[in-house]
C-alpha cells in the first residue's frame, strides 16, 4: 500500500444495511470509493455494539480496495491478532483504549499491516506526540465516536492543521471520520485531512438496488474537498 496524499473517500458501512454488507462493499468500490471503513464497536468504549473480527473476515473476500479497521474497543490488545486474521490492510485503535497504547502499537507493527490511532475530539494531539513515528493514520474524530449521522465538530479543524504541523514530513495519514458532507468536507481538506470517512454521508437515500447515489455522494465529497485544497 503506497502512500499518497491525495484525498480519499471511505464510506463506513455504519451506514450501509447490516443484513447485506458484502454485496454494500461492493457496490460502493465499483462507485469509486478509495477505502473501505469498517467499525467495530464493543459497548463498553462506545455506547453502541457493532460486529467483531468475524464479520471483518467474512468481509474481506468482497473488498478489492483497502480495508481500514476503527476499532473502538477498550482493553484492545488481545483482539488485535484476530483483526490481523481478519485480513485488515489497517488496523486503528484509539488512545484513549489503555494504559499502554505504546504496547498495542509494537504489536500491531510487529505484522505487515499499517497502524492508526485516533483520538475522540476531547483528546489534544500531545497524546500522540510520543508515538508519531511509530503510526502510518492518525485518526481526528469529529463527532464523539458511537454513531452515525452525528453533527460535524467544528473545533476539531483547529487540531487537524495541528496535527498537520506535528506530522511535518512525515507519511502520516489525516484521516477525518464523523459528520463529513459536501458542506464539511471542504474545512478538512483544507486543513490538511487526506482520508475522509463519510457513512450517512454516503449510504443516505441509496440501497444495494440503487447504488448511483452512492456514486453520486463519493463524487460530490471528493469534488468538494479536492476544490478546497485548489483554491488555495
Ligand atoms: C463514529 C464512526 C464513524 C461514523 C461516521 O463512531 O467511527 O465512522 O460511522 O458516520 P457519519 O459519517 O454518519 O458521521
Ligand atoms: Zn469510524
Amino acid at each position: 500500500m503506497a502512500f499518497d496524499k491525495s484525498i480519499k473517500i471511505a464510506p463506513s458501512i455504519l451506514s450501509a444495511d447490516f443484513s447485506n454488507f458484502g454485496a454494500e462493499c461492493e457496490a460502493i468500490e465499483r462507485e469509486g470509493c478509495d477505502w473501505v471503513h469498517i467499525d467495530v464497536m464493543d459497548g463498553h468504549f462506545v455506547p453502541n455494539i457493532t460486529f467483531g473480527a468475524q464479520t471483518c473476515k467474512s468481509l474481506r473476500p468482497h473488498i478489492k480496495k483497502i480495508m481500514d479497521v476503527h476499532l473502538m474497543i477498550s482493553p484492545v490488545d488481545d483482539f488485535i491478532d484476530s483483526f490481523l486474521d481478519a485480513g485488515a490492510d489497517i488496523i486503528t485503535v484509539h488512545a484513549e483504549a489503555g494504559f499502554h497504547i505504546h504496547r498495542t502499537l509494537q504489536k500491531i507493527n510487529s505484522h505487515s499491516v499499517k497502524s492508526g490511532i485516533a483520538i475522540n475530539p476531547g483528546t489534544p494531539i500531545s497524546s500522540i506526540e510520543n508515538f508519531i513515528d511509530m503510526i502510518d493514520l492518525v485518526c481526528v474524530m469529529t463527532v464523539n465516536p458511537g454513531f452515525g449521522g452525528q453533527k460535524f465538530i467544528h473545533s476539531q479543524v483547529e487540531k487537524i492543521k495541528s496535527l498537520k504541523n506535528m506530522i511535518g514530513e512525515r507519511d502520516v495519514h489525516i484521516e477525518v471520520d464523523g459528520g463529513v458532507t459536501v458542506d464539511t468536507a471542504p474545512l478538512v481538506s483544507r486543513a490538511g485531512a487526506d482520508v475522509l470517512v463519510a457513512g450517512s454521508g454516503i449510504f443516505s437515500g441509496g440501497s444495494v438496488e440503487n447504488t448511483s447515489i452512492y456514486g453520486n455522494n463519493i463524487r460530490a465529497i471528493r469534488e468538494a474537498a479536492n476544490a478546497a485544497i485548489i483554491e488555495e
